[in-house]
């Protein structure tokens, strides 16, 4: 059974609550995102192994840690962009591989139009980035394509989902992580979250809806 953590925090709800605000303008909608991926990567990254390092401070010898994994970072185009510097700034090392992904508005299901992953498997840990988990069909193919790449700990990291779409994906992919900020009820008639936050990608890039 997949581990699903609904991260909790005053600053989660607080944050949340304004980036679900339709008034919110993107400009501050971006920030939201951002500081809501910060908060869930402290905790999808709380396992992460570390090995020794001596080091010399100004004032003596002492022995640190620094992690000891390859990390990826794969934020779902478009709307997973919105949370990709934040995870750089914890993880610098980390690569960034992109997946390009849309939901085909009749049948709301994922069309794939980029992925380069390179060749064998470059990564110990991979977090998927979407903002958004509605039916869980774009995070289900972004995980297959990754786990046919190799990358063998896979870890999603949603600010919001919907109750259906995790229980699709943890059905499907019972060995993931699910980072997430909140769990919604329930999808609409055009499979949008509700409450939800309505299309993340056009509130982060200021495009209209397009449907
Ligand atoms: C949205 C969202 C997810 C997907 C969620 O992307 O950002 O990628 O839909 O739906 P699902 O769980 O039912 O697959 P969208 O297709 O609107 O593309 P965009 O990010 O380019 O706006």
């Amino acid at each position: 059974m997949s581990e699903v953590f609904a991260v909790e925090h005053p600053l989660i709800d607080h944050h949340l609550t304004v980036l679900r605000d339709e008034n919110t303008s993107p400009a501050l909608f971006r920030q939201q995102i951002r500081r809501l991926a910060t908060l869930l990567a402290y905790t999808a990254t709380s396992d992460l192994p570390t090995t020794s390092k001596a080091i010399r401070t100004p004032m003596t010898q002492m022995v640190g840690s620094e992690l000891s994994v390859r990390v990826a970072i794969v934020p779902i185009l478009r709307a997973g962009l919105g949370m990709v510097e934040p995870l750089q700034e914890l993880l610098p090392e980390a690569e960034v591989w992109h997946l390009g992904m849309y939901r085909d508005e009749r049948t709301a299901t994922p069309v794939e139009y980029y992925c380069k992953l390179p060749q064998g498997g470059a990564c110990d840990i991979g977090f998927v980035l979407d903002p958004m988990l509605a039916t869980g069909g774009s995070v289900i193919s972004a995980l297959e394509t990754l786990a046919r790449w190799g990358c063998p700990d896979l870890r999603v990291l949603s600010i919001i989902a919907a109750r259906p779409g995790v229980e699709r994906l943890t059905r499907e992919f019972p060995q993931v992580k699910i980072y997430v900020a909140a769990v919604d009820p329930e999808l609409n008639e055009h499979k949008f979250i509700v409450p939800g936050l309505g299309d993340a990608g056009d509130r982060i890039f200021n495009t209209p809806p397009s449907n």
